[in-house]
């Protein structure tokens, strides 16, 4: 019963046409549509109560669907059996408080209450308390879900929005490639891309010393330079050049020390790039990408574009093949004696996928 995601992508269609979703639930809604949501209440079918009771504040910033195959079913009883065996499963081989999910959808099209709107689930570590967990089940394995359930997933979506439960603007986090199916990887970079890099050569670098690492690296390592910050692009751009003066001349380093610098403007600045070795965290220079936010993070977090960009920038090594993708991304302070990346920013980066303190 691991969880797994096995279908293509091209049924994976919620994430990005949410907007146009929105809008065609507004029009169905105005028509009476919205009555087709079936969804069955934790009583209608458990036998065993849940323990669940840590409250979920609304409205929640993230969406986190899943889907887990091999539970076939298609008709409400055997739907019904299928989740008193996983509810079971959950509560006495993982020993959680109840069924791990808010909501289920059948292959029959119907929507089984799991924990509900109002308690938190289990379904995602590190967003447990700040996302709704929909997943699919009754799929056979191998299988996508079938039409109606498909269906039945957008009206649930549209109606978490509706009701206040999920914000309007939530995001669906990156999760492991292949565990998060409304998120499809191929849309997903595609619409993403890689972010835009600043070459050496545009923020007017010195010449590098550093020797080179073989590509993919292992780890994603987050790191703060410490010292101020910049959010525009001029002022980044000499930062940067201080960033690498200082690191050359003072503590003799051959280089930036770091393979990318994140400015708040939005920008990535090429370091030692992707296959030159940093020389910022020892033990890992030769298997790690080292990814420095510029600035001091330790009460305030880089700003969104800066968060987002090096986000891009993690997916976009693992297409490229840069990084393996069951990479593991920490915090300096995690494999260091340092401050770095600051509290306020790693108190963000252990939300994102991959992390492993
Ligand atoms: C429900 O599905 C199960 C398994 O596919 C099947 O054996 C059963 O006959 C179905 N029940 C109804 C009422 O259709
Ligand atoms: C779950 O626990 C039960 C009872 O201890 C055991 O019989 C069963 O094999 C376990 N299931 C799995 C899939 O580990
Ligand atoms: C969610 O949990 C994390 C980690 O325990 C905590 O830092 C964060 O403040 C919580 N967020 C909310 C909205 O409760
Ligand atoms: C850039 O930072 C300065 C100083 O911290 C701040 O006053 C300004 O509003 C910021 N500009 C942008 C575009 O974020």
């Amino acid at each position: 019963m691991a969880l797994r995601c096995v279908y293509t992508p091209s049924t994976c269609v919620l994430g990005p046409k949410r907007m146009l979703l929105w809008m065609l639930v507004l029009s169905a809604l105005a028509f009476g549509a919205c009555e087709v949501l079936t969804v069955v209440p934790h009583g209608a079918w458990a036998v065993e109560a849940m323990g669940c009771s840590t409250p979920l504040a609304w409205p929640v910033a993230f969406l986190v669907t899943h889907h887990i195959p091999g539970l076939q079913c298609d008709n409400q009883t055997a739907c019904t059996q299928r989740l008193r065996e996983l509810q079971a499963y959950h509560m006495h081989n993982n020993s959680w408080c109840g069924l791990a999910y808010n909501f289920l959808v059948g292959d029959d099209g119907r929507v089984y209450e799991g924990v509900g709107w109002d308690v938190q689930g289990v379904h995602t570590q590190g967003y447990n308390n700040v996302s709704l967990g929909l997943t699919f089940f009754g799929t056979k394995e191998g299988h996508s879900p079938s039409p109606i359930a498909l269906s039945a997933m957008e009206g649930l979506v549209a109606l978490a929005v509706l009701r206040g439960y999920l914000s309007p603007t939530y995001s669906q986090p990156v999760l492991v490639k292949g565990e998060n199916c409304l998120a499809p990887k191929q849309r997903t970079s595609s619409k993403r891309g890689c972010p835009r890099i600043i070459p050496r050569s545009e923020w007017e670098a010195r010449e590098t010393h550093c020797p080179m690492m073989t590509p993919p690296a292992k780890y994603v390592i987050i790191i703060q330079t410490a010292g101020r910050t910049c959010n525009m692009s001029e002022e980044c751009h000499l930062l940067v050049r201080d960033v690498q003066a200082l690191l050359m001349d003072r503590y003799g380093s051959c280089d930036t020390s770091y393979n990318f610098l994140v400015g708040q403007d939005g920008n990535i600045y090429e370091g030692v790039g992707w296959d030159g070795q940093g020389s910022h965290t020892s033990g890992y220079n030769d298997i790690s990408l080292g990814i420095a936010f510029l600035g001091t993070f330790s009460g305030t977090p880089p700003n969104t574009a800066a968060q987002e960009a090096a986000q891009n920038l993690i997916q976009c090594a693992v297409d490229k093949g840069y990084l393996v993708p069951d990479y593991l991304l920490v915090g300096q302070s995690d494999v260091a004696n340092t401050l770095s990346p600051g509290q306020a920013l790693y108190n963000i980066i252990k939300m994102w996928s991959h992390y492993q303190p």
